[in-house]
């Protein structure tokens, strides 16, 4: 079945709504998305979302902060663009009713983080993206000219006359379809899923990547994952986030003797930027050859469970007790700084396609992301990316790419195919947050034959089902990432390299776009 309307969005997260609400008034919107529309990394989001409205804060700092955590490869502009219109937007989702925590003036509640320099995280205790998503949610579906396509999952992008006229779908019956629209925007989210250790939901196989990658469109910064330090590591639980906000309000890491360790990796000890942190909980590991663990015992024990009570029910039902028991955690993939290059509008190098949210490259995040700035980043640049589709078409005018040498060299010749748990299994282990070349070799080798392999089914149109979608998926974010991390050949935010440790602006301050090539 095809579908036609003014405006086609694919994903149903904070971008993809946020850009829907915006482009409501201007004409008929159709919103694909793959699950449940509620289904989204949003939708688990917990700590909240930076914004610098506080009297001892303003967007100088918060650009700042934002800067120092990107490690010498944001971009400016769009690090002003998101400080700058961040406290808009969100006092806006305050304005339609979103539930923030308040404090005893009826303020919005402020949060700390790691490497922000003041509170300045606003949240629904420890669910701030179900809250966020909620609102608009109501606001969106407020507008009657929505469609929304459920448990439709899109798996190609229609090029008409060089210009993108919409999306090619699988619907819940597996039928095939169109989506035609006078402009499109990817909204799909992150690729979590391509690591075996993970804190995203099943959705997120970074499938908006792998669609802009077959259509040609730039992708950039791909080496750069984020590890969140602090996921539930206990035998037969799942992979369960433990926020940030926690050490926000004094919660430490300990080491088997009960011995608070950060300090001794960083003077900004539990706060420190979040890949020194994953890092480091390895390292002491590693050093103790023991397990390490969050402790809150040393707080106000009803404090916790009103700040926390989601997680405070999630550990419980793996039998700790959050105010009281040591909770064991290790580090986990969270969130692609890299993705779909865009100028500041969402728009991409393929014209009438947008992107926006986790799936989007705007190189705001540079080579790692300041914890709260991805909700903020979905509103601003949904909204943006909403706007823009209503105007004239033109691509993107990015910088040039600086190319990758796609690194191996090695003759493509397809073997077997990989499962995706093998597919996961290779990314921990050598794509991970300790990387060398030899590993990345095998893996940037692999992934590739297995490109190789897809792109050779997907030009005799061999058909795929959801399950084989995904994995297609997989093997090109997976791919894309493996080849990437090769290519960089120092260490800087997110990305860090046992054989080049240092950080090397002489040779990498640089964005790494289009490591690979649709064949
Ligand atoms: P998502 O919210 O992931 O939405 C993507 C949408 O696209 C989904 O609806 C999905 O079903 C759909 N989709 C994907 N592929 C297809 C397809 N092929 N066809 C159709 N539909 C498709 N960030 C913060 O700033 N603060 C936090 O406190 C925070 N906490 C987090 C906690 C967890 C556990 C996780 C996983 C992430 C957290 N993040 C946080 C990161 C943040 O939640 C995400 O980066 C952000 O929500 C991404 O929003 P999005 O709209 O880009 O994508
Ligand atoms: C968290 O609550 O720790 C996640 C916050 C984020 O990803 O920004």
């Amino acid at each position: 079945m095809d579908v036609r309307g003014d405006f086609i969005i694919v994903g149903s997260g904070i971008a993809g709504l946020r850009a829907a609400v915006e482009l409501a008034p201007a004409g008929d919107i159709i919103v694909i998305t793959k699950a449940d529309p509620s289904e989204s990394n949003t939708e688990y989001a917990q700590g909240g979302i930076a914004a610098a409205i506080a009297a001892d804060d303003s967007a100088a700092l918060h650009a700042a902060d934002t800067i120092t955590a990107g490690d010498g490869l944001c971009d400016e502009q769009a690090v002003r663009v998101l400080a700058d219109e961040g406290p808009r937007y969100t006092l806006e989702l305050l304005e339609w009713g979103a539930r923030f925590d308040r404090d005893d003036r009826g303020r919005p509640a402020l949060a700390s983080e790691g490497a922000h320099s003041v509170r300045r995280v606003l949240h629904a205790s420890d669910a701030t993206g179900r809250e966020i998503g909620r609102v608009l949610w109501e606001r969106a579906s407020s507008a009657t000219r929505i469609r929304v396509l459920k448990n439709t999952l899109a798996i190609g992008v229609v090029i008409e006359d060089g210009k993108c006229a919409g999306v090619r779908f699988i619907d819940e019956s597996g039928a095939s379809g169109h989506a035609f629209g006078h402009t499109t925007l990817l909204a799909t989210g992150g690729g979590g899923q391509v690591f075996r250790e993970t804190t995203n939901p099943t959705i997120a196989t970074g499938d908006g990547v792998a669609l802009a990658y077959r259509a040609g469109a730039r992708i950039a910064d791909m080496e750069f994952v984020q590890f969140h330090p602090t996921v539930l590591n206990a035998d037969n639980s799942p992979r369960f986030l433990l926020s940030e906000a926690l050490r926000g309000e004094g919660a430490r890491l300990v080491n088997a003797s009960g011995k608070a360790f950060m300090l001794d990796y960083h003077p900004m000890a539990d706060l420190a930027p979040r890949d020194v942190v994953a890092r480091s909980i390895i390292r002491e590991a590693s050093r103790t050859e023991g397990p390490v663990f969050l402790s809150l015992r040393h707080l106000d024990v009803e404090q916790v469970r009103r700040r926390f009570p989601m997680i405070a029910a999630t550990v419980a039902r793996a039998g700790f007790d959050l105010a009281h028991d040591p909770i064991p955690v290790g580090p986990a993939a969270h969130y692609f700084m890299g993705g779909v290059e865009t100028d500041l509008e969402g728009r991409t190098s393929v014209c009438g396609l947008f992107a926006a949210g986790e799936v989007a490259c705007t190189r705001v995040h540079g080579a790692n992301r300041l914890a709260s700035n991805s909700l903020l980043e979905g509103l601003v640049f949904g909204a943006r990316a909403g706007r823009a589709m209503t105007g004239p078409l033109r691509d993107a005018d990015l910088p040039p790419p600086v190319l990758g040498d796609a690194a191996s060299g090695a003759s493509i010749r397809p073997g077997r195919m990989m499962s995706e748990g093998e597919i996961r299994d290779l990314m921990w282990t050598s794509v991970g947050l300790f990387r060398e070349r030899r590993s990345l070799q095998d893996a940037a080798d692999r992934l590739q034959e297995q490109q190789a392999a897809l792109d050779g089914n997907l030009a005799r149109d061999a058909p795929l089902d959801h399950k084989g979608w995904r994995r297609s998926s997989m093997v090109t974010v997976a791919a894309l990432t493996a080849t990437a991390a090769l290519r960089r050949e120092e260490s800087r935010g997110g990305h860090f390299r046992t054989d080049f440790p240092a950080r090397d602006d002489l040779n990498w301050k640089i964005h790494i776009s289009d490591v690979m090539h649709p064949r």
